[in-house]
């Protein structure tokens, strides 16, 4: 098997040609480098084409059983490492059909029978998107376990919960991580619905006009796992919708993870001091020997904008494209992987980070424990005693702008204000502000440890799709 192997050293459309292709077109046309990873994909389809060959009479079982054996040494040969690829080997596709070839002869040149690169690429994408669409929730849902396991163990912590980057009113630690774990939830949920877009078979769209040839479409269709065959051939071969929405749902996860760095960066700085990183999760400097780095974190914003480059370049190459097949479309394959494998790592970079961060709570409800970040909860308390709420604010608000001019404690002002006085000064007390926020989805323990309830309930019905 290990022998060298002749190579036919001609293109599949050699018939009509006069003369074999230029270096230059080789050099720039080929996707083979990055295609190739759709191997297992591509004989997968092919074993599914082939015997719908058969099935319908295009193939006697004599000349299927002979593919299906060539088709298996290719598989070997890939996985050993021995298959040698031709220099007009342009795509996987082009590979793996002379290479069939050459070992079943006449046979095998009844492989394409009926097919075209343009079925077929559009079908080996749809099947790596069914796969790794699935490893990749697999590594959000990863991400969500961890984030609610973290938030479990910090039940007591308050953090100071910021609009505009501004202290505004405290909430609970968990509150903030499960904000993160229900937009992972959804970014779940989003390559779900692409995977269901995108399960439709394109095979027997030929290049793009379907075919003269007895082939079933449906049957293959099902032969494969798809819910559904396509409608229209010309669309079979030409939709990249299913890219674009895979590569935006990647995208907008590491949009996610992004948002979560920003925070870890800001968390780590001494002058926030909320968050202290494990050693392995960290980096160092190579001249400042005190510096322990969030890399990680960094890496996982500045990736997001390598994501949005694929998205956008994706959507540019796809926005004039006419009908139907067009090369094009090659352009989308790296992009995709590139999404994909970027946010699989970004994943698992941030879920150890996060599983092994250290919460430095007394840092963090100090800060949140600032009289100011209780002044929603004084209007409050003056709504409830009859005062109308744009009232109540300029009440508040005048008193806080006093206690920072006048250098005053707030309580000591509130205690002289004959709206508020001495019963509402306990409103101030650590704690009591995040105790306060009772209503459903609020920050405070009550509503969230309903959310936990629902956050473990949709974890648990995340598992068992991913099992399915
Ligand atoms: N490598 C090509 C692609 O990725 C496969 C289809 C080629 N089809 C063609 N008509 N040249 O799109």
């Amino acid at each position: 098997m290990n022998e060298p192997r002749e190579t036919t050293g001609q293109p599949l459309w050699h018939g009509r040609f006069g003369e074999g292709p230029a270096d230059e077109l080789l050099a720039f046309t080929v996707s083979l480098p990055f295609d190739r990873r759709l191997a297992a994909d591509d004989l997968t389809g092919s074993r599914a084409h082939v015997a719908m060959l058969a099935r319908v009479g295009l193939l006697t079982d004599d000349e299927k059983g002979v593919i299906f054996a060539a088709l298996n040494r290719v598989d070997e040969e890939l996985h050993a490492g021995t298959f040698a690829f031709a220099p007009t080997d342009e795509d996987i596709h082009t590979a793996i059909e002379r290479r069939v070839t050459e070992i079943a002869g006449s046979a095998g040149a009844k492989l394409h029978t009926g097919r075209s690169r343009n079925d077929q690429i559009a079908l080996d994408l749809r099947l790596y998107l069914r796969r790794e669409g699935r490893a990749l929730a697999g590594r959000i849902h990863a991400l969500q376990n961890i984030l609610l396991q973290r938030a479990a163990e910090v039940v007591d912590v308050y953090v100071p919960g910021y609009t505009h980057l501004q202290r505004a009113q405290p909430v609970l630690l968990a509150h903030h991580l499960l904000a993160h774990f229900w937009a992972f939830t959804r970014d779940v949920d989003r390559v779900r619905d692409c995977l269901a877009r995108a399960d439709v078979s394109p095979l027997g769209a030929g290049a793009l006009a379907g075919s003269s040839l007895p082939l079933d479409p449906a049957s293959v269709a099902a032969d494969l796992g798809f819910a559904d065959v396509f409608e229209n051939s010309l669309d079979a071969v030409s939709d990249r919708d299913f890219v674009a929405e895979a590569i935006f749902a990647a995208t907008l996860t590491q949009v996610h993870l992004s948002r979560i760095g920003e925070e870890i960066v800001l968390w780590s700085t001494e002058e926030f001091g909320f968050i202290r990183l494990a050693d392995a999760y960290a980096t160092g400097s190579s001249m400042l020997p005190q510096k322990k780095n969030p890399d990680i974190a960094e890496l996982a914003r500045g990736k997001a904008g390598r994501l949005i480059g694929d998205l956008t370049g994706v959507l540019a190459m796809l926005k004039g494209l006419p009908l139907s097949y067009n090369r094009d479309l090659q352009e989308d394959k790296e992009p995709l992987f590139d999404a994909f494998d970027t946010c699989a790592l970004s994943l698992a970079a941030i879920s150890g980070l996060l599983a092994t961060v250290e919460f430095v709570a007394d840092r963090m409800t100090a800060a949140a424990d600032s009289p100011l970040n209780s002044a929603t909860d004084l209007a409050e308390h003056l709504v409830e005693n009859g005062t109308p709420f744009r009232e109540a604010h300029t009440v508040v608000g005048g008193l806080v702008r006093q206690s920072i001019e006048r250098g005053v404690p707030l309580d000591e002002l509130m205690v002289n204000d004959p709206r508020l006085g001495p019963e509402a000064v306990p409103l101030l007390e650590p704690g009591s502000a995040v105790r306060r926020r009772t209503t459903r989805g609020g920050a405070g323990p009550g509503p969230v440890a309903e959310q936990f309830d629902r956050a473990k309930d949709r974890l648990e019905h995340q598992r068992l799709w991913l099992a399915k």
